[in-house]
């Protein structure tokens, strides 16, 4: 189920001079939310930006009834947002979109996030774990271009997992990607959860088809509604039997990031 309304922000925290992170009060939302949701902010109460903003859910506390998202200083929306104080209500309407699939089995995992890629990530860590998941089976890998960039703001280390940090510039833990670290950890079947920017998607997805591994991408999109009306969303993705009646004839299947995804399979996406 979807809610929308006017929601407080219950504790606002100051990750790097870029970097915030905000609690919510909604007990339908956090009690819904699953890993690799995110909601739809709108950043504004008048007509600009006149569209909400999406932001993936980074953690929920069922019993306050709260949860909350860490968000990056980007553009307009997310400028405004950071100069919001605690106590203020925010038109958001949530959760949406598909999620990650529950981690089966106790096969080992690798989370691969970069940048705000790092959020979904952390709940679907933080959820197995909880649900009784081995944290030593799970190696995450969490970059950033700079330290300035860089989401997590501690809890990652409190998990338990195999946490390696990586900075493109070497700022803060190893100088590297996300992706040429991952490649290293590549070497025994395990399934892969990837959320970060296109161009690490895109290369993450390649590495998985040539090593047939299995895996989840979480896609960024710009997303007007954020709930399957405009289409603004919309990506190619390899055809499969269930045609939508759009695309017909053509050999690739339209598919809308907000409801279709975020989420899609290794090998699902037509990058180019
Ligand atoms: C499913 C999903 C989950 C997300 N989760 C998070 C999160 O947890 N934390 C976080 O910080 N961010 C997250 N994002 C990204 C976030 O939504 C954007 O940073 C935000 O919309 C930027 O809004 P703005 O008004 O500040 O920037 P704008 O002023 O709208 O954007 C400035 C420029 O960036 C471009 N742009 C805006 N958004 C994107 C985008 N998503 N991809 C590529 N170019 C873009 C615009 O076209 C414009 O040119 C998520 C995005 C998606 C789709
Ligand atoms: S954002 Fe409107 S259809 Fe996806």
């Amino acid at each position: 189920m979807k809610f929308t309304g006017y929601f407080p922000i219950v504790k606002k925290e100051k990750i790097t001079d870029s970097v915030y992170r905000f609690a919510f009060h909604s007990p339908d939302i956090s009690s819904e939310a699953e890993p690799g949701q995110f909601v739809q902010i709108r950043t504004s109460d008048d007509y600009f930006p006149l569209w909400p903003r999406p932001f993936s859910i980074y953690d929920v506390d069922t019993k306050k009834g709260e949860f909350s998202i860490i968000f990056k200083i980007f553009g307009c929306g997310t400028s405004r947002m950071a100069k919001f104080a605690e106590g203020r209500k925010i038109h958001i309407f949530g959760p949406l979109g598909n999620g990650f699939d529950p981690i089966k089995g106790d096969r080992p995992v690798v989370m691969a996030g970069g940048g705000v890629g790092i959020p979904p990530l952390y709940f679907l860590a933080a959820r197995s774990i909880k649900r009784g998941y081995p944290a030593e089976k799970i190696t995450f890998i969490s970059g950033a271009k700079t330290k300035e960039d860089y989401f997590d703001d501690g809890c990652l280390g409190d998990l338990g997992l195999n946490l390696i940090i990586c900075t493109d510039d070497g700022s803060r833990g190893i100088k590297g990607t996300v992706v040429d670290l991952l490649e290293n950890e590549l070497g025994e079947k395990k399934t892969v959860y990837a959320c970060g920017p296109s161009g690490m998607l895109e290369r993450i997805d390649t590495l998985l088809s040539e090593k047939s591994i299995e895996g989840e991408l979480s896609l960024e999109a710009l997303m007007p509604c954020g709930f399957g009306i405009c289409s603004g969303c919309a990506i190619k993705t390899m055809p499969d039997d269930n045609r939508g009646p759009t695309d017909d004839n053509r050999d690739f299947h339209l598919k809308r990031v907000c409801v279709d995804g975020p989420v899609f399979k290794a090998g699902e996406v037509i990058w180019r």
